[in-house]
């Protein structure tokens, strides 16, 4: 242990001066000048890898089947060390899966269910298990919500997780109100003593407004990287790798943990970050929710779907008919096809849309059309899994217990 060096773990971009640029943080996600999000220049900043070819092409190589949508099409676009958990793979090393929810809403909308989704591809693809946490603490600091209502909403936040089809025998689903103790509660003591105010406030942005709450949260966080948090899972495989697929706007946290961990004898997570799904108005962030005609829920029904499509869905068409036909759609802002990209699975019929719809031959409205059908599929689809599960099945997710046959 020993003196506390501050060695620099923010971003470049905390060191200058933020003038009108887009923002990027667990807590706000804005393009600059209400324009996109330039991820090229989000990954210089947090010093983050892109994802390219030849991992893609290992996943399929390593997992024996196609890579998901998410990684073909460039949803999940950057990587910490996703080299790493492939070449211990390759050897034959096993690793576990970590992600997270703050239950801060009762509904998810379909940005939420992005992480989950590929999470349960790769815990399939791979054979590993998952651990999955619930920040109802987060969500009771930064929200208005109280304890208890937190912890409601984190039970309900589970079944749709749950729903996204997790195998049991290798998930471990826990609330921090629960489960914060033990053998975690130690590494994040063993966290914090080792980040200074300072660099909190480096990476965080903390003021001196900020209740100590906050600042003291991010150790709940990091920990969950370390198998030895987990002592009925990994008791004995300490030294198991740590994988993290989620959206790019939490990776403070990750930055902040890896930076701790070798000096905690630890091996640092590795990170595989996906871009934000955007909102029907338009790509300028990721969906809210406190604007319910900005995002399609999961809760939403058949008409909810084609009104919010019709009427909310930014479209890049033309404005009359005949400029549209000579022109083409401009696809680079069109939410249509945008989503389409995201959920619709054919690769040839996405292909299509994008080459008669970009030169003008196919319109908006069949698009919209297209998309709408996708997306009641899905919802509906969700709304089913989700219907079946039970407060028996929660409680069985969220058991602590050991997992046998994690990697089988
Ligand atoms: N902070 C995240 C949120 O507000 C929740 C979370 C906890 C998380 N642990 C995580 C997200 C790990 C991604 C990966 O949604």
């Amino acid at each position: 242990m020993g003196t506390q060096e501050e060695p620099k773990i923010v971003g470049k971009e905390e060191e200058e001066e933020e003038e009108e640029e887009q923002v990027v943080n667990p807590w706000e996600v804005s393009a600059k000048d209400g324009g996109k999000i330039d991820y090229d220049k989000l990954i210089e900043k947090f010093g983050c890898g892109r994802l390219d070819r030849s991992h893609i092409e290992r996943v399929e190589r390593l997992t024996s089947r196609p890579a998901h949508v998410f990684l073909r099409r460039g949803i999940f676009f950057s990587h910490r060390d996703f080299n790493e958990i492939l070449d211990a793979y390759e050897r034959g090393d096993k690793y576990y899966l970590y992600t997270g929810r703050g239950p801060s809403s009762e509904a998810l909308h379909l940005g939420h269910l992005i992480p989950f989704v590929f999470n349960k591809y790769l815990q399939d693809a791979f054979k590993v298990p998952i651990v999955i946490q619930l920040t109802d603490d987060e969500k009771f600091l930064w929200k208005n919500l109280t304890i208890e209502e937190s912890r409601r909403l984190a039970r309900e936040n589970a079944k749709d997780i749950i729903a996204c089809g997790f195998d049991i025998s290798k998930t471990f689903i826990f609330a921090d109100f629960d489960y914060v103790g033990g053998a975690f509660y130690k590494n994040m003591v063993e966290v914090a003593k080792r980040v200074t105010y300072n660099q909190a406030v480096g990476i965080f942005g903390f003021t001196g407004e900020d209740h100590i709450g906050k600042v003291s949260f991010p150790p709940v966080q990091a920990v969950p990287s370390f198998p030895s948090s987990f002592p009925h899972l990994f008791s004995g495989k300490e030294n198991l790798r740590c994988l993290i697929p989620c959206a790019i706007d939490q990776d403070p946290y990750f930055r902040m943990t890896r930076d701790v961990a070798p000096r905690i004898g630890c091996h640092k997570p590795c990170m595989i970050y996906s871009s934000f799904f955007p909102a029907l108005q338009g790509e300028s962030g990721k969906m809210s929710a406190s604007d319910p005609n900005s995002a399609i829920y999961v809760t939403d029904s058949a008409k909810d779907i084609k009104t919010k499509i019709n009427k909310y869905a930014f479209s890049g068409g033309q404005d009359s008919i005949e400029k549209h036909r000579k022109l083409g759609a401009n696809l680079e802002v069109d939410i249509p096809f945008k989503y389409l990209s995201f959920f619709l699975e054919d690769d040839a019929e996405l292909e299509h849309i994008r080459k008669e719809y970009g030169a003008g031959r196919m319109l908006t409205g069949e698009v919209k059309q297209r998309l709408i059908e996708v997306l009641t599929e899905l919802v509906e689809r969700h709304r089913a899994a989700r219907a079946a599960v039970t407060d028996e099945m929660v409680d069985a997710f969220m058991a602590v217990r050991p997992l046998p046959h994690m990697f089988d």
